[in-house]
């Protein structure tokens, strides 16, 4: 089965929105009641009804747990994170992602006990020079501690976040990332990659910035990513403005830890955290006043009845009536490279299917359009009329569609909780990944 962007490309997926017990406002779904068992819908619901029935229920079971998965024993504090995730009722034992992204250090570790604080000593020291977009962030006695000087655009809201569990942690110090792209491109899978992390292979970390990456990308290894898991190998990396021409580079090819807030694997190897666009608090956040708040009946929509009761078994059709409007965001403009990036050829899909889907790119990012990028060509060629809309007014259509800009889209938590069924096409690996089911919360597809 495809994982959204762990190795398949672009996978296509339908999220139903779950907020608990199934509500009456929720998306028609397939019924459970009556259906065969090997109904993948119905395999889905379960396996999702056994996670939450799985986890501890008490610190003694989930400090059993915690050394059954990882071979060593919870960190310090760990019934007080038992709390706190019981308090916010949060999953208490399935954290596979943050696992399997500090695994490649714990086994370091065992080889060479510095390398950690040696690899953050060097970044440490650069960044005194240079911050190439990270933050060093500090906690000290429970307190958070920035850098000086504004560096990025979560500067000043990642205190907020952090704070909130700061108290539980030991001190110490961490890089994070304020791009939205992956920066640690290394694989770790590939042979002898564990004597290549001992090594130092760059003088200076975080400098490599190809332009335009597409090349770059075709030479390492783990960063052709394939089309589809099945069949023959087709690289997908064209359908991708991230890897035809970033937006942000400053990757280093040598293994640092540094907290992003998107990656794609086995290419990248950063620790992956939730951006500040997901909280509520955030200027940037769609708001919904409750999940689900408007009802699927007083959803608008442009399919008719018998083409709605295809979406479960013929995934063409669910293309009728979605509804995209966004940015330009994508990639570095070069020559006529955009007409490839993501939501380019979203409109040009558009434009040959009219009656299926409504795709407007509503503004144009400048800092993305450099010496060799025509503006004003672009603007004409797109249509693109700089007048955008309040993002909530997404949420009155029954069926949207989410696709990657820059790197990850930071609506994507917005539209699920707004209740509409969402279609995404996206290569990027967040925090939440592995918690999202197929068939319960998307129907996996490869375009
Ligand atoms: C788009 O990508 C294809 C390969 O998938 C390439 O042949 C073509 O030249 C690209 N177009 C532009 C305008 O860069
Ligand atoms: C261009 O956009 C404007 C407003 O956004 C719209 O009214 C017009 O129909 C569009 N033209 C084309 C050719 O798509």
């Amino acid at each position: 089965m495809a994982l959204v962007g762990t190795l398949s490309f672009f996978v296509v997926v339908a999220i139903i929105a779950r907020h608990g017990p199934r509500h009456p406002n929720s998306p028609p779904t397939t019924s459970s009641i009556g259906a065969p068992l090997d109904d993948p819908v119905v395999a889905a619901r379960l396996s999702v009804d056994a996670l939450f029935a799985r986890q501890s229920s008490n610190i003694d079971h989930a400090m059993a747990r915690y050394s059954l998965k990882t071979g060593r024993p919870p960190p310090r504090n760990y019934d007080k994170w038992f709390s706190f995730a019981r308090e916010k009722s949060c999953l208490i034992d399935d954290y596979d992602q943050v696992h399997r992204d500090f695994k490649p250090f714990y086994q370091l570790a065992e080889e060479d006990p510095s390398f950690f604080q040696r690899r953050l000593d060097v970044a440490l020291a650069l960044m005194k020079e240079n911050r190439k977009g990270m933050d060093n962030v500090v906690i000290k006695d429970g307190m958070v501690f920035m850098p000086e000087g504004h560096s990025n655009d979560y500067w000043d809201t990642w205190p907020i976040t952090f704070s909130q569990f700061s108290a539980h942690l030991p001190d110490m110090t961490f890089l994070i990332s304020g791009h939205d792209q992956p920066r640690v491109a290394f694989d770790y899978r590939a042979p002898g990659a564990m004597h290549k992390a001992l090594a130092l292979e760059e003088e200076i970390p975080f400098s490599a910035s190809p332009h335009p990456t597409s090349d770059w990308f075709r030479e390492r290894t783990g960063c052709n990513i394939p089309r589809s898991l099945e069949g023959f190998f087709s690289s997908a990396n064209d359908d991708s403005a991230f890897f035809i021409s970033s937006a942000k580079t400053e990757f280093t090819v040598d293994l640092y830890p540094v907290l992003s807030m998107s990656k794609v694997s086995p290419c990248f190897a950063d620790i992956l955290f939730p951006i500040e666009y997901y909280y509520e608090r955030s200027w940037w956040s769609g708001k919904v006043a409750y999940p689900n708040n408007i009802e699927w009946k007083d959803k608008k929509s442009q399919i008719c009845k018998s083409s709605l009761n295809s979406v479960n078994s013929d995934f063409v059709l669910i293309f009728f009536g979605l509804d995209w409007r966004g940015s330009s965001t994508g990639g570095q403009v070069f020559g006529f490279n955009y007409r490839n990036f993501t939501r380019f050829k979203l409109v040009e899909f558009a434009r040959e299917h009219a009656d299926l889907v409504d795709v407007a790119i509503t503004s144009f990012s400048d800092e993305l359009c450099g010496s060799e990028c025509d503006k004003e060509t672009i603007m004409r060629e797109y249509n693109i009329s700089g007048h955008g809309r309040p993002r909530e007014d997404e949420y009155l259509y029954k069926y949207l569609l989410d696709v990657d800009g820059n790197a990850f889209s930071g609506r994507y938590l917005g539209l699920l909780r707004s209740g509409s069924l969402v279609f995404k096409a996206t290569v990027f690996e967040e925090y939440f990944n592995d918690w999202l089911r197929p068939f319960e919360h998307y129907i996996p597809r490869t375009a």
